[in-house]
């Protein structure tokens, strides 16, 4: 079998071997660094999307915001992995469980800073793990973040 792959050498049928690796999928609830929620201690949170779609998922305590919502394919991108150094995990957290929260760290502050459409409770969503004091939580995704590139600082 042949095909042309017509960006390399638009006029060159190159052969197509077939694969010898396997191609395997995983369900969602294995993606990212999640646990698997406890029976009987399962933990909630509500995101509420840019298009004001709410969706809810049982989490288990020590997991962040960020990994919960990248395993679930939400539109937080988390540029720098979590490692509290962009802020494109911004969160806005409602306000009836924002004090539940620990307070954040100088860095957290700083990159908070930069975050597009900051509000009273954003919150870095790699920063904030779950507990049972934040079960139920409802954050929301901000309309747009911000990813800072070194041109962006000449
Ligand atoms: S992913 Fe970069 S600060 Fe959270």
């Amino acid at each position: 079998m042949f095909r042309i792959i017509p960006r390399i050498r638009p006029n060159i049928l190159v052969p197509i071997r077939p694969s010898i690796f396997k191609f395997h999928t995983t369900p969602v609830r294995f993606h990212g660094h999640l646990h698997k929620p406890k029976p009987g201690e399962e933990l909630h949170i509500t995101f509420i999307t840019k298009d004001g779609k709410q969706m809810t998922y049982e989490v288990a305590e020590g997991d962040n915001i960020l990994d919960i919502a990248q395993a679930h394919n939400l539109d937080m991108e988390g540029a720098c992995g979590g490692s509290c150094a962009c802020s494109t995990c911004h969160v806005i957290v409602d306000p009836e469980y924002y004090d539940n929260i620990p307070e954040p760290d100088d860095d957290e502050n700083d990159m908070l800073d930069l975050a597009f459409g900051l509000t009273e409770t954003s919150r870095l969503g790699c920063q904030v793990k779950m507990s049972k004091e934040l079960d139920g939580i409802r954050v929301a995704l901000p309309a747009m973040t911000r990813n800072l590139q070194s041109r962006d600082f000449n």
